[in-house]
């Protein structure tokens, strides 16, 4: 595993600051800064493989970096199809030159949400916001490339760290005596250290395997199935028993399921973000944790930190 050189991007957000913990075992790893590899800039990132990485060019990329303020998107346009739908494919771009594997992350989001039932890598696309119509153009930027490439495709990411959901309500439930949550939106919550944690596997796989070309698009999400509603519920549950950890001071907020109608966003979301395992199962061998058990798993090691990441 020694002679594996990794660049990784978007080291600060959910996903990348886990793979960047969980990398370390693997190989060298290069995470350059925002301010060292801006990735909405084209130029910028042929420029980084041209100068910096000349004499140590990475065999393996794994690009997390993504504009992932799905309301912000859908006004400011320009700046989330220059990190999500353009990046990706110049990242695809120096990987092919380099015979390296890009991995790259994408989103439920690329559907619309209509489907019954989970959704497989070959379903047909058709985003309803700017976010996702930005992340499904980046997945054909790889795919013209011809580079080899694995695009995982994620739902409803969180971590002790960053913007995410779960932050959200702890922040909402010490504040507030009652809060309304989506109920009819389906989907299932995955942390990041999940994430990265089957990355590695896959990295590992890839090595092991003789470095072939892998062009492939995979499902990774947490197993299970639940609402907005009912992982808040979760969530409530879980900082009850880790109370005083979370602040709660023994008062539970009243929480009521209500339907999206109610809580109109800029943004328009999947009604169904389930992702069928199937790939993942059959072709990797790697099975994800539920969503509650990561949930708690993430939600004790908080309780018990407060400050560390997932
Ligand atoms: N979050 C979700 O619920 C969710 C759901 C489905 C799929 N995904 C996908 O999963 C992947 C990881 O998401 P995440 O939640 O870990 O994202 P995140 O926490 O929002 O982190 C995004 C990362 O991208 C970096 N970045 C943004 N613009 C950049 C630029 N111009 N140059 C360099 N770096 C830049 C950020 O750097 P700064 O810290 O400097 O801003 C940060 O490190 C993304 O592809 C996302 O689309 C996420």
């Amino acid at each position: 595993m020694s002679t594996m050189k990794i660049l990784l991007t978007g080291g600060t957000g959910q996903v990348g600051y886990a793979l960047q913990r969980q990398l370390q075992g693997l190989g060298q790893v290069l995470a350059p800064t925002r301010a060292q590899l801006n990735v909405g800039d084209a130029d910028a990132i042929r420029a980084y493989f041209r100068t910096q990485l000349q004499s140590d060019a990475p065999n393996l990329i794994i690009n997390p970096a993504a504009y992932t303020a799905v309301d912000k998107a859908e006004q400011d346009h320009a700046t989330a199809h220059a990190v999500n739908a353009v990046a990706p494919g110049v990242l695809a771009e120096e990987a092919a030159k380099l015979g390296a594997l890009l991995i790259h992350y994408s989103t439920d989001y690329v559907f619309d949400g209509r489907k019954e039932g989970a959704y497989f890598e070959d379903d047909a696309p058709n985003p309803l916001s700017v976010y996702g119509r930005t992340k499904w153009a980046g997945e054909q930027a790889i795919r013209a490339t011809g580079a080899s490439h694995l695009i995982l495709r994620t739902t409803w990411v969180y971590g002790a760290r960053g913007g995410n959901f779960l932050r959200t309500m702890l922040k909402l439930m010490q504040e507030r005596s009652a809060l309304n949550i989506v109920n009819d939106q389906f989907g299932a919550p995955t942390w990041c250290h999940d994430i990265a944690a089957a990355t590695v596997q896959l990295a590992q796989q890839w090595y092991i395997a003789g470095k072939p070309a892998w062009r492939d698009t995979v499902n990774l999400s947490a197993s299970g199935r639940t609402t907005w509603f009912d992982y808040a519920q979760a969530i409530l549950a879980e900082a009850q028993k880790s109370n005083p950890a979370f602040g709660l001071h023994g008062q539970a907020p009243v929480l009521t399921g209500i339907p999206s109608s109610q809580y109109p966003t800029p943004a328009v979301r999947p009604k169904n973000s389930m992702l069928s395992h199937q790939k993942l199962n059959a072709q990797y061998g790697i099975t994800m944790p539920e969503w509650k058990t990561a949930l708690q798993t993430c939600m004790r090691e908080k309780g018990e930190t407060q400050e560390q990441d997932a």
